[in-house]
């Protein structure tokens, strides 16, 4: 377990309170066969099971009953053929004791169990092994099981995970340092010749499990940057154009860092390429600035809209009051995604329980009539120990740049024949994980991955 056992005990008891009456269920992952059973996918545990429990074993189940206060933990003992093949591992019993969790039964007995007099909450279950489980369990079909789900359940979990403690926070830094290192070392592999997409995705994978970690998502590397989840092909990297790369690590915890640089394969930005990549630096850093508790972070977006518009104005791509271009949402053309997603042991934290209720509230709805409006992943009111990520980016898709024109799509705001100019551009994104304090925020990890344009070809120069 990373954090002490009272630290486990005392989320459970703020769980408890916060949901009130009923029998909580909190699935633990399964194993995932990837061909075969005894072949399957490195196991990750769920996210919330580890929150309240810190155990990383398949097969768990935790209920706590909010009348009595009873917890118990419920799994099977692994038998002597598991043994054989994969060694002895700490009995469920063990498990519950380290985690403070007084009660232990096979997971039969969760079948013994009368649901239908009791108030159940559980969370939207994302893999189909666990909803098959609660299928069975409740003897319901799945859209049943979907719409079961407790909102209760949801939001006391966002509320808790939501805000990162001290201890929390240094293992986020860990995660940051391994990033720092995935990041540098690709940037330097860039300009050397003969380089490959496929060859640096690789890599980040090897520097993320060299330090016991894994990526936190599969990596994004890609001369088209403007696919926004490019991931890496074989074709070898062609000087003159701009490589992105967006990976983080996910320490053996599931703590995430999540970093995206742009990098000239050349080792210079073209004056083009200097021209948005700038705007993208001062988009990035406006966030910072304007980011500190009681603000919204959709405002914050908001901003670093209005000052890309602007600037996309200065260089001829954008026309027209910069304020109307905003609301009509112009400039998701060139920024059809947010600002950034909540991050912790999610790299898009809990994205699972339900965007929607990571990240807003009845205040900031996002319009999910407007195209980039409606791809927000955060835009609630900042508080002191959230994390969020600040991921501005301007991209050139062609696709779309063609439908918008052929359909004259928010034509009072866009340049077309400039923005042609531009269309085998790619795209230039720049992001870091940022933590909210109590006078503004910071971002997380000891060193900076160099960002700004002199400091991106000083360092790959060197
Ligand atoms: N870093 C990938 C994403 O935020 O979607
Ligand atoms: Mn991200």
């Amino acid at each position: 377990m990373l954090f002490p056992q009272s630290t486990y005990i005392q989320r459970r008891q703020q769980l408890r309170e916060l949901v009130g009456e009923g029998l909580i269920l909190i699935f633990g992952n399964n194993e995932a066969p990837m061909n075969y059973p005894a072949n399957a996918y490195k196991f990750r545990q769920d996210s919330t099971f580890l929150y309240f429990t810190g155990q990383h074993r398949d097969g768990l189940v935790l209920a706590i009953d909010c009348a009595t206060g009873q917890e118990t933990l419920y799994g099977d003992e692994i038998d002597i053929d598991d043994i054989v093949w994969y060694g002895s591992v700490t009995s469920v019993a063990e498990m519950a004791a380290e985690s403070g969790i007084a009660h232990t039964a096979p997971l039969s007995q969760l079948f013994t169990l009368n649901f239908s007099l009791l108030t159940l909450h559980y969370l939207p279950p994302y893999r189909h092994d666990n909803l098959l489980q609660l299928m069975e369990l409740l003897g319901k079909n799945r859209q049943e099981v979907m719409a079961g789900r407790s909102q209760r359940l949801i939001d006391a979990v966002v509320k808790l995970r939501s805000i990162k403690s001290a201890e929390e926070i240094a293992e986020l830094e860990r995660a940051s340092h391994i990033g720092y290192l995935m990041h540098t070392a690709a940037m330097r592999m860039a300009t050397q010749p003969g380089m490959t997409e496929a060859y640096i995705g690789g890599q980040l994978d090897g520097i993320a499990a060299s330090h016991g970690s894994i990526v936190s998502f599969q990596s994004i590397v890609s001369m088209h940057g403007e696919i926004l989840h490019g991931y890496p092909s074989a074709a070898p990297l062609e000087p003159g154009r701009l490589l992105l790369v967006d990976a983080g690590a996910e320490t053996r915890e599931h703590y995430c860092s999540d970093h995206t640089r742009t990098t000239p394969i050349s080792g210079r930005f073209t004056q083009q390429q200097r021209d948005i990549y700038d705007i993208v630096v001062d988009c990035h850093d406006l966030a910072l600035t304007h980011a500190k508790p009681g603000v919204k972070y959709f405002d914050v977006h908001l901003d670093v809209c209005r000052l890309m518009t602007e600037r996309l104005k200065a260089l001829g791509l954008m026309k027209g009051d910069t304020e109307e271009a905003v609301q009509a949402g112009a400039h998701a053309l060139f920024l059809p995604h947010g600002l950034g997603h909540m991050m912790g042991m999610d790299v898009h934290d809990m994205e699972g329980l339900g965007q929607i209720y990571v990240g807003f509230d009845a205040e900031t709805r996002p319009r999910l009539d407007q195209f980039g409006t409606n791809a927000l992943r955060f835009g609630r009111r900042l508080e002191v120990g959230h994390v969020v990520t600040d991921e501005p980016g301007i991209y050139f898709i062609p696709d779309l740049i063609d439908l918008w024109q052929k359909e004259g799509t928010n034509k009072d705001f866009l340049c077309f024949d400039r923005i042609n100019e531009f269309r085998h551009f790619g795209g230039v994104r720049i992001e870091d994980d940022v933590l909210i304090t109590p006078d503004g925020c910071r971002f997380l990890g000891s060193e900076r991955i160099p960002y700004k344009a002199e400091e991106v070809e000083a360092f790959i120069n060197k």
